[in-house]
């Protein structure tokens, strides 16, 4: 079963958890209470503002920056090696084209109008502080744009605060 966890006792390597074994960014449209969810390779926990707080960037087409937008809160769901594959398919297709939660082995449920997946091993519930579209000008190392942005769909950074973690 879940636990709540003191942020101060959360001791797991970020690089680790993000960059290898990647997570779903889960959120509810507020206007139609649908639920989307995609997997992310990409973002970081840090400390902000004072806050801890977890980054993402979401690019503009993706079905999910609509839910998120729209009640500017999300899970990131970590799972065990098992739902790799999963995770590849949460990455793959989108919500627009199928309903992924209904086609998956994942189970929904929800926190505070947060949802995220019971079959998780951690989740972090966040809420949104800012957000911005990468812009053109600003890259420092312009080598970045030739390899991630030849479509020019600059993804949006979101810096939101961690407000509660489960832990199995
Ligand atoms: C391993 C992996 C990591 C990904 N990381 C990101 C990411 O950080 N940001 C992003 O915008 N898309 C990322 N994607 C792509 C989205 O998950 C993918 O386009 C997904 O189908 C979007 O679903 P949606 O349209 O239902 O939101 C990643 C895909 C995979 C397989």
């Amino acid at each position: 079963m879940f636990k709540k966890f003191d942020i101060d006792n959360f001791n797991q390597n970020p690089f680790n958890l993000i960059g290898n074994e990647w997570m779903l960014i889960t959120s509810k449209n507020k206007q139609n209470k649908k639920v989307n969810a995609m997997t992310a390779s990409w973002g970081g926990l840090g400390i902000m503002w004072g806050k801890p707080v977890a980054f993402v960037v979401i690019r503009p087409q993706r079905y999910t920056i609509d839910f998120v937008n729209s009640s500017n809160k999300f899970s990131l769901c970590f799972f065990n090696e098992k739902y790799k594959k999963t995770l590849s398919y949460f990455g793959t297709v989108s919500g627009r084209d199928e309903d992924k939660i209904s086609n998956s082995d994942l189970t929904i449920v929800e926190n505070s109008d947060i949802p995220y997946f019971y079959e998780s091993k951690i989740v972090l519930f966040c809420s949104n502080l800012y957000k911005q579209k990468f812009e053109e000008n600003c890259f420092i190392d312009k080598q970045i744009i030739e390899k991630w942005y030849p479509n020019k769909d600059y993804h949006y950074i979101y810096i939101a605060s961690i407000n509660q973690i489960l832990q199995k």
